[in-house]
């Protein structure tokens, strides 16, 4: 759905603001940190000033986009030039809201500035280091809601809706509908022993096998990386009817995912060609329809989401 309305909203411009930002290879986490806490506060403005959900979206786009908006006279870059200002003011130690109240804007802008700023300056405004504190999202969630938010948020809208950080409880969302396989993931073997119970299962439901190849290719990857950096876990395959969806959920009790890496996995994966990492990310994207992820210091469950349709046809197109 979100797909489509991105479609549909595409601007006549060059260069489409609702694609995938291209972000380059050598981009520094604190430059990345910068253009997401960014767009997250132009975000919030957009919110606090009544504009639309799409605008708040491609606001996190564009902010990904750029380096700095501080010398643009555009004025759809005007919050964002607003936000970088204030993250500016602050790191320079100026008193931010003395400087709100000084700009030359109209109030309404003001007070949005200023309501942005008192609410998020504790966890937005501050100097961090993220390499050398490797928090991991338990931390995050429990004093930080805010930092949890903002990667949810930005990755929310920079990958287009398709991949999302859930919490625990919203798990149970996507736990409806007609478990139709399950398996246990301990070590190694139980890698080629889950795939086939899922191809047979699958093959049993009617699926075609041009359709599941690529599914289980996925769940492959998922195990695996059950088994590599969390040891055991469970998969609970759900065909959901209503939906019209098939969703492979993998649970494990790992000691979760180091938050600040996910940007980095779900976003920059295809510019990491030097670096040999991981493919898991890279293909879950390319593949699921949306790949839901709840994690903790306990464990995380991530769920890959598939589109259903057994019919081939153009049906695809119509979301
Ligand atoms: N189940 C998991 N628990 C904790 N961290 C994970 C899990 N799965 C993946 N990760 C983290 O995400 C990263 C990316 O995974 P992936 O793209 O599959 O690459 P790789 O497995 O080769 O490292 C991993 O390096 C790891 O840090
Ligand atoms: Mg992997």
């Amino acid at each position: 759905m979100r797909r489509l309305l991105d479609k549909v909203l595409k601007l006549p411009s060059q260069e489409n603001l609702f694609d995938i930002p291209s972000l380059p290879s050598d981009l520094t986490f604190s430059e990345f940190n910068q253009r997401t806490t960014r767009g997250f506060l132009a975000r919030k403005l957009s919110q606090y000033l009544d504009l639309t959900d799409e605008e708040g979206n491609r606001l996190c786009y564009q902010s990904l986009r750029e380096s700095s908006f501080l010398q643009s006279d555009n004025d759809s870059e005007f919050l964002l030039q607003l936000s970088e200002k204030m993250m500016k003011w602050h790191e320079q130690q100026q008193d931010v809201q003395k400087e709100i109240e000084e700009l030359e804007i109209k109030n309404h802008l003001k007070n949005a500035l200023l309501k942005a700023h008192d609410m998020h300056k504790q966890d937005l405004f501050r100097s961090s280091s993220p390499q050398s504190n490797h928090k991991q999202v338990e931390s995050f969630k429990d004093k930080d809601i805010t930092e949890w938010e903002i990667y949810r948020d930005v990755i929310f809208a920079a990958t287009q809706g398709q991949f999302l950080l859930i919490s625990e409880e919203e798990i149970s969302n996507f736990a409806t509908g007609n478990v139709f396989c399950e398996g246990t993931i301990k070590e190694r073997t139980d890698i080629p022993l889950c795939r086939n119970k899922a191809k047979e299962s699958l093959e049993q439901l009617g699926f075609s096998k041009s359709k599941f190849v690529g599914w289980l290719l996925v769940l492959s990857e998922a195990i695996t990386n059950t088994i590599k950096h969390a040891e055991e876990g469970q998969m609970t395959l759900i065909n959901d009817e209503e939906k019209n969806e098939v969703r492979f959920l993998i649970k494990d009790k790992g000691p979760g995912f180091p938050l600040e890496e996910l940007p980095k996995k779900t976003l920059l994966a295809g510019y990491s060609t030097k670096k040999s990492m991981g493919q898991g990310f890279t293909l879950m994207m390319k593949m699921a329809k949306q790949v839901l992820l709840c994690t903790s210091s306990t464990g995380s469950t991530i769920i890959l989401v598939f589109e259903a349709d057994k019919e081939k046809g153009d049906l695809s197109a119509g979301g």
